[in-house]
């Protein structure tokens, strides 16, 4: 007898040793999967800029199928996420509703057919106990809804912050962050606090991308009572925040307005352009099955892509601030650097500029002096000599002039 209680003693302390390190090297895999989700700035569309609480089934097949047809899907485009209000309630047992009427055949059936495109779909839900628009929240049900995403064959999560209750950000993010990496599918997670509580400083490794200002206007410069922002007062914001950004982990500058009408051609090329320069995410917010040619031009420029793309993942800095007129730079992998020239003002910029004259900047360990490097007009995509001559051009009203230089061969 005495023998039969010590074996199960044995068997049953076995088993727990055994199942401590089998939960232990699947949460170290869990974890290490979810950190290498991200390398390069997450690129899709979000149906909140343009469609706002008006989102279907039938609108998010159709954006995965005009975003294979129209080439972007070609140029990066990987996510389409729909945004609030595709949530109508709770059963009895707690699990998420998804609107029966707008999504009659449910989120599985959605996400099979965006993976059948060869694309991944995302969904938006909230820290707080409500979504913005009303929508029920995740709060209290963080692990049961990162399981239902895993079921359904979610791959990116947009996690707001209203309703909070005066939570603690961090930790009401990282009690999603830890859900996600238990639920059993890789999910990108997308943290949208606003910027409130300084996510640069604390998610990284609980998320991939976290906003760092409220929500964006479709215009160049504007400030709204209720905080929403334009593209210079975001450029602004990111400007201090490149030494956060890297692999995996992203300043998110917010989603793009390019083709939302609100500004002219040379206000949305300088909004691609920093974005990205600024190795921010980029989230289409326009209605893909109907742009003009000029818009699909600029969200599909796969030489300014490659920029906001390069591995080595650093962010723009602004390398030298002269009131309206600014120029950033950006390092890219082997040795090559993305430099845009901003103009600010109403009026052109007549741009002569000397390239070693430039000294070095310490930030990002630029030396401009370092090579002769070619210079590339990634707009007009044609070569404008090497840094040995002058560059001289005129950059329009609220426009850039965005170049790569590579090291000269010999
Ligand atoms: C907040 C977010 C927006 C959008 C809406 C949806 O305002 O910042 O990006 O998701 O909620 O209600």
């Amino acid at each position: 007898m005495k023998k039969l209680i010590f074996s199960l003693f044995l068997c049953v302390s076995a088993s727990a040793v055994n199942a401590q390190v089998y939960f232990g090297e699947k949460k170290e895999i869990a974890d290490s999967v979810f950190l290498s989700l991200a390398p390069t700035p997450p690129m899709g569309w979000n149906s909140w800029n343009k469609f706002g609480c008006d989102v279907s089934e039938q609108l998010i097949r159709e954006m995965a199928d005009a975003m294979v047809a129209n080439g972007m899907k070609d140029a990066g485009y990987e996510y389409v996420v729909i945004d609030d209000c595709w949530q109508v309630g709770r059963d009895d047992e707690g699990y998420i509703i998804v609107d029966p009427v707008r999504f009659p055949n449910g989120m599985k059936n959605l996400a099979d057919y965006v993976h059948s495109k060869g694309l991944k779909l995302g969904v938006y839900s909230c820290a707080g106990s409500e979504t913005c628009q009303g929508r029920p929240g995740s709060r209290g049900y963080q692990f049961q809804d990162a399981r239902t995403y895993a079921q359904w064959g979610v791959d990116y999560l947009k996690y707001d912050w209203c309703s909070n209750e005066g939570q603690n950000a961090e930790a009401a993010y990282k009690t999603m962050s830890d859900a996600l990496k238990q639920c059993g599918r890789p999910i990108v997670f997308s943290i949208c606090e606003w910027g409130e509580n300084e996510p640069w400083k604390w998610a990284q490794g609980i998320g991939h991308l976290w906003r760092v200002t409220p929500d964006i206007r479709d215009c160049y410069e504007c400030v709204f009572d209720w905080g929403g922002v334009g593209v210079l007062e975001i450029i602004d914001k990111m400007a201090d925040l490149y030494p956060y950004a890297g692999p995996g982990h992203w300043n998110d500058a917010e989603m793009l307005e390019v083709g939302n009408g609100g500004m002219s051609h040379d206000e949305y090329v300088t909004h691609f352009s920093m974005w990205s320069m600024l190795a921010a995410p980029l989230m289409t917010g326009n209605d893909l099955r109907d742009m003009t040619q000029e818009t699909l031009d600029i969200l599909t420029n796969k030489e300014v892509i490659a920029v906001n793309q390069d591995k080595l993942g650093k962010q723009a800095i602004r390398f030298m601030d002269m009131g309206d007129h600014e120029i950033w730079a950006k390092p890219l992998a082997d040795g090559e650097i993305a430099i845009c020239f901003l103009n600010r003002a109403d009026t052109p910029w007549k741009l002569n500029y000397e390239w070693t004259r430039q000294t070095m900047y310490f930030a990002h360990d630029i030396n401009l002096r370092k090579h002769i490097y070619d210079v590339r007009d990634l707009w007009q995509h044609k070569n404008l000599g090497t840094t040995e001559s002058n560059l001289v051009s005129e950059i329009p009203p609220h426009g850039v002039l965005m170049v790569r230089l590579s090291p000269k061969k010999k």
